[in-house]
């Protein structure tokens, strides 16, 4: 199984470029606030995202090019993915975020809510600057999607009424939105037929969703020093994933649990065991690997070529983080 790092090779170089040029673009602003998104940027994330916005780009270039406007795309799509990171771990009082202290435990939650909201504003702006109102609506679309999946999943903490359809809104909102439309619009950057842009959309979709999906299952059957962020934080914080759903399916007394917000003694170990000693965790990996394959399903049509055969192994690569 490939890795990551092996996935985005053809886009390694240009990843590269990438970072250090997001590194100057926010660079430019306040010192303190420069400090916290370096602290993030510097840790290292996996860069998922603007890998898939790069290895697009190329697969779909006649001569398997990239020009600059894809490039910056890429850029804008990592600022905001980075920002809504720092909002959602004030949000969920995370201490640790790609291995390292989130913003909001290293400096404070003003400067951790003033920094996120800096590298919004500033990916606004380099979006603007792209000049396409078809691209300007797909990523603003984003930004309000992100904003409405936190305050979705806020209020349905501890809910176990809510629907599965509720949870997967709420994870495209979150998560899948982004890929989504950030793949649509390295298409419209080349000037794609609409079908193409629909694939592409549901590529990003698919894959998101698939990606959210086995996130919240190493919620539950990861480590903290695997995730690089809190692990079996989730349940405890209310928030019910695909694996908290089913399970309530097949454990009537995980309910109790959480309706009464895991007050006495026990009750967290307790339903964290009910959740993991069910058939939750597989049927959630079954829902995981469904979008996977749509998401390679919707790539049919890419011709050939290395950054191709990249994008199609992403769906199994988000599938081997489980193993
Ligand atoms: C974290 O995304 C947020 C989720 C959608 C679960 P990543 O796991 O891609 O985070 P980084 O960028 O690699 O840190
Ligand atoms: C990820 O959702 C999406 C965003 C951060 C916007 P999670 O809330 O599951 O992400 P982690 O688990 O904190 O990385
Ligand atoms: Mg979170
Ligand atoms: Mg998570």
């Amino acid at each position: 199984m490939a890795t990551v790092a092996e996935l985005l090779q053809p886009v390694e170089a240009d990843l590269d470029a990438l970072l250090a040029d997001l590194r100057s673009l926010i660079g430019a602003g306040h010192p303190i606030l420069q400090a916290a998104a370096e602290h993030l940027f510097a840790a290292g994330g996996k860069r998922l995202r603007p890998g898939i916005v790069l290895l697009l780009s190329r697969a779909v270039d006649a001569d398997g090019e990239l020009g600059p406007r894809h490039r910056r795309l890429a850029e804008i799509t990592e600022m905001i993915h980075t920002a809504s990171l720092v909002h959602d771990d004030v949000v969920d009082e995370a201490a640790t975020r790609r291995g390292v202290d989130t913003v909001h435990s290293r400096f404070n939650h003003r400067v951790a809510v003033l920094a996120g909201d800096f590298l919004f504003a500033q990916a606004s702006w380099h979006l603007a600057n792209l000049d396409d109102l078809e691209v300007v609506k797909l990523l603003s679309r984003v930004i309000m999607d992100l904003a409405d999946g936190e305050v979705k999943q806020g209020l349905f903490r501890y809910d176990t009424g809510q629907s599965f359809e509720t949870y997967l809104e709420k994870s495209y909102c979150k998560t899948a939105s982004l890929i989504a439309n950030s793949a649509r619009a390295a298409g419209v950057l080349t000037g794609l037929a609409p079908q193409q842009l629909d694939d592409l959309y549901r590529f990003g979709r698919q894959l998101g969703l698939a990606f959210q999906v086995v996130d919240d299952i190493l919620d539950f059957t990861g480590s903290d020093q695997q995730l690089g962020k809190p692990a079996a934080s989730d349940l405890a914080s209310g928030y019910l994933t695909a694996p908290a759903l089913y399970a309530l399916q097949e454990r009537p007394a995980l309910a109790g649990l959480i309706e009464r917000e895991f007050s006495q003694e026990g009750d967290l170990e307790q339903a964290l065991e009910l959740v993991r000693g069910c058939e939750a965790i597989p049927r959630s990996r079954a829902l995981a690997e469904g979008f996977a394959k749509e998401a390679s399903a919707a790539l049919d049509w890419l011709a050939p070529s290395e950054p191709s055969r990249a994008l199609r192994g992403l769906p199994d690569f988000v599938l081997s983080r489980l193993y």
